[in-house]
């Protein structure tokens, strides 16, 4: 056989190969959990199916404005991971798109909770508790106590501290915020946070960043859900968790279609395929230690357990709700935020 009639059969079999990946066809999706998850579980679909996924790594609040912003023409199909907040607040605008996945019978009532108050625009894939972590080693280096309840993060000797996300663009600090206002009441949560405000070095994009830096030894401490606390104690850093004795509150992870969107039969396998138990059980191998929402997903003994923590019983409709987000957001720029900067 003459080389060119070889290369031409070898070009064609390639050709060929290639040819049902370009078939399954592409998604384009922006993840709002840890990027090592991200990066897993988009690896992971496109060997599984095929499907080939541009993920772009934004915080909820960011994501939830890149959404709005681009509603006449949207540049993304699916929205997965980030706190449930703003996912409820987008499924209110009607940017997201009502679909029931077959696999709605198999999640925990939470995440099924979650789908039926957005008219199933949204739904739960994984929850985890607020609080915060220390790093241990500079506690003791410093002579500073565990702080054990809220009302400890305001002692004077914490000052420069502390580090939490900005509200705007973090889920995680959004939730902060509306738990703390459902803990103490609207005007003493600003009070709270005016005064907290004295501790806090840095308000850093995204939500997991403060422990990160604490896990560094850049800070002592980070407001941040206890799963991201959790991973940075099982990278090895001296990190404790921390459930607040008052009472906290938690995030429904979510994800939702965009309404809108242009690889709508990518985005609902993808949907579906993030729903089941091997893929949310998988999670763990990133270090991520929410808990599932498929109740045959296995839990990572990792996880901070609900069952442990005081958790308040957090208002979802509330403090889901578009006018609500936007009027405690404007009040944390004009009372906590310019103070800030
Ligand atoms: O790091 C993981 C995580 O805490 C998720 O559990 C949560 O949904 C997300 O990050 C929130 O990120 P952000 O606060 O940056 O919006």
């Amino acid at each position: 056989m003459k080389t060119t009639t070889l290369s031409l059969m070898l070009f064609a079999g390639t050709a060929l190969a290639a040819l049902p990946a370009q078939a399954a066809g592409s998604l384009n999706l922006i993840c709002s959990a840890d990027v090592v998850i991200c990066e897993q579980m988009t690896g992971d679909f496109q060997k599984e199916t095929g499907i080939k996924v541009n993920m772009v790594r934004l915080s909820s609040g960011e994501t939830y404005a890149k959404i709005r912003a681009e509603a006449r023409n949207p540049k993304t199909d699916m929205w997965w991971g980030g706190t449930g907040d703003p996912h409820l607040q987008a499924a209110s605008d009607g940017l997201t798109l009502e679909y029931k996945s077959p696999m709605l019978d198999q999640l925990q009532d939470w995440a099924k909770k979650q789908a039926e108050g957005s008219g199933y625009r949204t739904v739960g894939i994984y929850a985890g508790a607020l609080g915060w972590g220390y790093n241990t080693e500079i506690f003791s280096k410093k002579g500073l106590k565990e702080p054990k309840c809220w009302a400890d993060l305001l002692d004077a000797s914490l000052k420069g501290e502390l580090q939490m996300a900005n509200p705007n663009s973090s889920g995680t600090a959004y939730t902060a915020l509306a738990s703390l206002v459902q803990i103490m009441g609207e005007d003493q949560a600003f009070d709270y946070l005016k005064k907290l405000n004295g501790n806090i070095s840095q308000y850093t994009k995204s939500g997991s960043a403060p422990v990160k830096a604490a896990a560094r030894g850049e800070a002592g401490l980070g407001i941040v859900f206890m799963h991201d606390a959790v991973s940075q104690t099982a990278e090895g850093f001296p990190i404790k968790a921390i459930a607040p004795c008052e009472g906290t509150g938690y995030e429904i992870g979510s994800m939702s279609i965009v309404r809108g969107a242009k690889n709508i039969d990518s985005a609902k396998t993808w949907y579906d395929w993030a729903l089941k138990p091997e893929v949310q059980s998988r999670m763990k191998d990133a270090k991520s230690f929410q808990l599932p929402s498929n109740k045959s997903a296995e839990v990572p003994k990792e996880a901070p357990r609900f069952e442990d923590i005081k958790l308040i019983d957090y208002d979802f409709a509330t403090f889901g709700d578009a006018e609500k987000r936007k009027s405690l957001l404007e009040r944390w720029d004009r009372e906590v935020g310019t103070a800030a900067n």
